[in-house]
């Protein structure tokens, strides 16, 4: 039944969250497992929408998936893969876009696969060209069937010297769970390189891979005929820390992010100290506060990694709403992802959005009919109004925002956000924030 989340805002957010693995690696590990002979051990897993989901797919091909009860670690054995039922896998259409990852290991372990319709986040078209571009490369046959894809590699599946036209991190793992096992040789050029797929290649190379990443975003993978199971502890969500950090800025208070971790969050660290946020980083975690002084406006571009992450500029954006003077934010990677501005705009927030590239380097979307560009102007005073939450990341700025405002707020749609933030509502009922939970009429 959906809920209805009432929060009272205003209350600074204060005390610890623990952030475990990334929900944009840990369905990937747990596709890879199908490649192996034997079963895999994934450790440090959230309990969210999307694992559960990759779960019963892969329970649905035949895939035996334990979670240990103390721990939350994963046991998945695919030594009896089968293929699953049309009716049944078309049950998942519309749950998450994970499922088109399973196209590779599927062929390899059962030589067809049947993707069904795909969901996520509504933030632009996010269309599939690449992947099904470089399943074909591979020798497979794509056909679109009622509901969904069917894709097949009568000849299987062969290594091919292949080039992104964008760093695309799907596309980039389609590459790597289809070529590990292929026969011969895979060239990827222009590839994308975020920590969450450094660390599948990680799980690979303890499957039995043999793949090597070059400074020129060329990914070379030696195929090989089998690969075993892996044990891995999933590297930890770099998002959910950083919307952390930005509830903290944005609601002034103080948050120790355990599982936050430097090394990947680097270029958002140096971003967030330009902004006038506070940090003190440890073994275990970090610390984000609010210093008590004014927050400073900045000129940003989201970017492929090293970049700034897409998936930070929606809660940072709500924190550049209380900066003293003018941001630009020019988004690059999808050319969609400023409709969240207008409950912001509704709670107060000045915000315009362009379609102009108001960056430095002019991006794909420039001489498109795209807003995504934005200009904030603060610090403006939020008050509270009824939103529903439209993306996961949009949705989790909404709620920070909703919890500086002055005022009442009544927010809908909040199951979206289960599907990357774990436990979200108690983690802040943990930091002190005032708020409800009540079914929807
Ligand atoms: N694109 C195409 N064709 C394709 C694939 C992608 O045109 O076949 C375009 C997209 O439309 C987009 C750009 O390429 O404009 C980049 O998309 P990418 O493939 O890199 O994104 P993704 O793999 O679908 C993952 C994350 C996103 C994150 C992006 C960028 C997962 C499950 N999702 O998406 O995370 O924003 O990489 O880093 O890993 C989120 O966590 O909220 C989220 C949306």
């Amino acid at each position: 039944m959906s809920s209805v989340l009432t929060i009272r805002g205003g209350v600074p957010l204060t005390g610890r969250v623990t952030v475990r693995g990334a929900k944009n690696l840990v369905p990937k590990a747990m596709v890879a497992a199908l490649l192996g002979n034997e079963p895999s051990v994934l450790r440090n897993v959230p309990e969210i929408k999307d694992v559960e989901v990759v779960t019963s797919l892969l329970q649905l091909h035949g895939v035996t998936v334990e979670k240990d009860p103390l721990t939350g670690d994963l046991t998945l054995d695919p030594t009896n893969a089968k293929t699953a039922s049309h009716t049944a896998i078309d049950a998942h259409a519309g749950d998450s876009r994970i499922p088109i990852l399973l196209c590779g290991p599927l062929i390899h372990a059962i030589g067809e696969a049947f993707i069904p319709d795909l969901g996520g986040c509504k933030i632009g078209d996010r269309p599939i060209d690449y992947h099904l571009n470089v399943l074909r490369q591979f020798g497979a046959v794509v056909e679109k069937r009622p509901g969904g894809i069917h894709i097949s590699a009568p000849g299987g599946l062969k290594g091919a010297k292949i080039s992104l036209p964008y760093p695309s991190v799907g596309a980039t793992e389609q590459v790597l769970l289809s070529a590990t096992r292929a026969e011969g040789i895979t060239e990827l050029s222009g590839a994308a390189t975020e920590p969450e797929i450094v660390d599948l290649i990680a799980v690979l190379q303890k499957m039995g891979a043999i793949i090597s990443v070059q400074t020129d975003r060329t990914i070379r993978i030696e195929g090989v005929p089998d690969l075993g199971g892996y044990n891995h502890r999933a590297l930890s969500d770099r998002n959910e820390s950083a919307s952390w950090a930005s509830a903290a800025l944005v609601t002034r208070g103080d948050i120790f992010v355990e599982g936050a971790t430097q090394r990947d969050m680097m270029t958002f660290l140096n971003t967030y100290r330009k902004v006038g946020g506070g940090m003190d980083i440890g073994d275990d975690g970090i610390r984000f506060y609010h210093k008590g002084g004014k927050l400073n406006p900045l000129v940003l571009e989201t970017d492929v990694h090293p970049g700034f992450m897409t998936d930070w500029q929606q809660p940072l954006i709500v924190a550049l709403t209380q900066a003293e003077g003018v941001s630009i934010v020019h988004e690059t990677v999808y050319e969609n992802r400023f409709g969240f501005t207008d409950a912001l705009i509704r709670m107060g927030a000045n915000i315009q959005v362009h379609r102009e590239c108001l960056g430095s380097v002019p991006c794909r979307f420039g001489q498109r009919n795209f807003l995504h560009s934005a200009v904030i102007s603060g610090p403006a005073q939020l008050t509270g109004t009824d939103i529903d939450v439209p993306d996961l990341r949009g949705g989790f700025s909404h709620l920070i925002a909703a919890l500086a405002a002055n005022g009442t707020s009544r927010v809908t749609g909040i199951d979206i956000i289960n599907r990357g933030y774990e436990r979200f509502t108690e983690k802040l009922a943990g930091l002190g924030a005032d708020f409800d939970i009540t079914a929807a009429e």
